[in-house]
Formats: C-alpha cells, structure tokens, sequence
C-alpha cells in the first residue's frame, strides 16, 4: 500500500494555505504527512477524487467551487454539514467517503476561543447568502446569537437561505438597498465574495452598535476593504478570517489523526505575513 495521501481540492487553488498549514500541524504533532494542493474545476472533481481514492487518498480539505458538490459523493454526511448545505473535509472510512463540514465549528472557534467573545443575544447581520454564508448562518444561530438579517444582492438567494434555516422568529431577511434604515448591529459578518473579487461594498456606518464585532470570512488583502470601513466606523473590533482559516483546518486535522493541534503558533505565522493585522 501506498502512503497514505492527504489533499485540499478547489479551483483556483494554487495560493491555499492549507498545504502549509497541515505541514505545520504535522510537525507540530509528530506526524508524518503527505498532504498536496490538487486543481479540480467543478467539471472533473468527480473523476479527479476518484484518482486520489485510488491513490491511497485518506482525507481532503474541499473549497470553492466544490463544497456543495462534494456533499452528492459522500456516502454519509455529519448533520452539521447536511444543514450547511457544503462539504470542506472528506474523510475516507473503509471503502466510501464521509462527510464534514468544519467551517462554522473554525468560525465559532476563532471568535469565541481565540478573540474571547461572547456572541449570545447578538444582533447580527449577514452579508451574503452563498455557500460561505450558509455554513455562517448555521454555526452563529447554534451559538446563541439573537436575532439574525440576512442581507444579499439577489434576494432571492437570501430568502432561499433564511427558508432553509426554519427559524422564521429569529432569522429576516432585507433588500440591500434597505442597508440604511434596518437599525445597527452588534455582529456584523461579511460572507460575500466582493473582497477577493476586488469590489468595495458601499455599507452605512449606521449599521455598526456600539462595541459591534465586524467580521470577514476572508483573510488578507481581500478582507482589507471591509476591515478598513469597520474601523472607520467605529467597531469595537474588526477581524479577517485568516482565525476560521486555521480552526477548520485544526478540526479536520483532528478528525483524520485523532489529536488537535495548537493553532496559535501556525495562525501567529501567517499573520505575520500578511498585509492585514487584525485589531480586537
Ligand atoms: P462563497 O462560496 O464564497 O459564498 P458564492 O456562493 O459564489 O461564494 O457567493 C458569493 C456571495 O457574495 C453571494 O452572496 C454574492 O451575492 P449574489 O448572490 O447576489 O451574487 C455575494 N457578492 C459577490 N460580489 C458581491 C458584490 N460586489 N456586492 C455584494 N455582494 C456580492
């Protein structure tokens, strides 16, 4: 038998962290890994697992544009994932593949571990209802935060987030265009994709509450736009995902070699290199 082979499959894929961030976690714990970076278009993710099942594949990380397609090859999904809608870790349990989905757990984590905050009966507000925004709404709504107003370009798509969670007390939605006179908040999540697309989104400082947390589920130079106007506006704090980034790839760690890793040194690292220092 081969090595055992662990991937993180996506398109584009090319700038992910996460080869780095298992190679640190394996150091870290005394694993031995062969963990790689495999390019898959939506069109051959299918085939391309197939070859890594082949090749001894024991475990993936799944990012976009796959995570809702991976959900149809997994033989059994956790229920987290299910509600989610999206797949990020695959992992290989005799012949077939199971499912995970360890974002929302990594975003709960890094906001309430790492930065020490209590999310409970916070106002939220949801920017997004794409595949990112769904594993979000999820996680915040199971950590007790209170009301939550999804709000999307396409309202369509924000209502067909807001059905699916069947919590019609504590979840709305809004149109965009009503950003100015929907009151403030005292978390604000940014789940679009703007800032990796290089967009700026055009958002009131009125939203912002008192001492509100600002948060982009992205990291880096795309999470710039959105941190800086937190900032300008007064939050209390303003965060990038780069925390999420590495708690979810310490959950998936701990579901494929049984141990969690401590995160801080390998999020410490890559912090500092990126354009971005997070305040909180
Ligand atoms: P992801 O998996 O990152 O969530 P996605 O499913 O393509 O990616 O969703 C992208 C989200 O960003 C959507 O909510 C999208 O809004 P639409 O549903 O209206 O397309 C949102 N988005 C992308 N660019 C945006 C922009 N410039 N302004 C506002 N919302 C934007």
């Amino acid at each position: 038998m081969t090595t055992p082979r662990y991937a993180v499959f996506g398109h584009p894929i090319a700038h992910s962290l996460s080869p780095r961030i298992h190679a640190a976690f394996g150091r870290q714990t005394g694993i031995a890994l062969n963990y790689t970076a495999i390019d898959a278009p939506l069109e051959t993710f299918a085939p391309s697992l197939a070859n890594f099942t082949d090749a001894n594949g024991r475990g993936a990380n799944i990012t976009q544009p796959l995570k809702q397609r991976a959900v149809g090859l997994c033989h059994a999904v956790s229920a987290f994932a299910r509600r989610a809608g999206a797949v990020n870790t695959l992992t290989r349990v005799g012949t077939v593949w199971h499912g995970d989905n360890t974002d929302g757990p990594g975003l709960i984590r890094d906001l309430t571990a790492r930065h020490g905050l209590d999310l409970r009966e916070r106002r939220t507000l949801l920017l997004g209802a794409g595949g990112a925004a769904h594993a979000a709404a999820h996680a915040l709504l199971d950590a007790g935060i209170g009301e939550l107003v999804i709000v999307n370009r396409s309202t369509d798509r924000a209502d067909a987030l807001a059905d699916s969670i069947r919590d019609p007390a504590r979840v709305h939605t809004r149109y965009w265009h009503d950003l100015a006179d929907i009151g403030s908040f005292d978390l604000i999540v940014n789940a679009t994709s703007a800032g990796v697309a290089r967009e700026t989104l055009a958002l009131p400082f009125g939203l912002i509450a008192p001492r509100a947390l600002c948060y982009d589920l992205s990291y880096g130079a795309a999470a710039l736009g959105f941190v800086a106007w937190a900032r300008a506006a007064g939050a209390g704090a303003a965060l990038d995902g780069l925390g999420m980034l590495v708690e979810q790839a310490a959950e998936s760690f701990a579901i494929w070699h049984g141990t969690r890793p401590d995160t801080d040194p390998v999020h410490d690292l890559l912090r500092g290199e990126l354009p971005l220092h997070a305040t909180d």
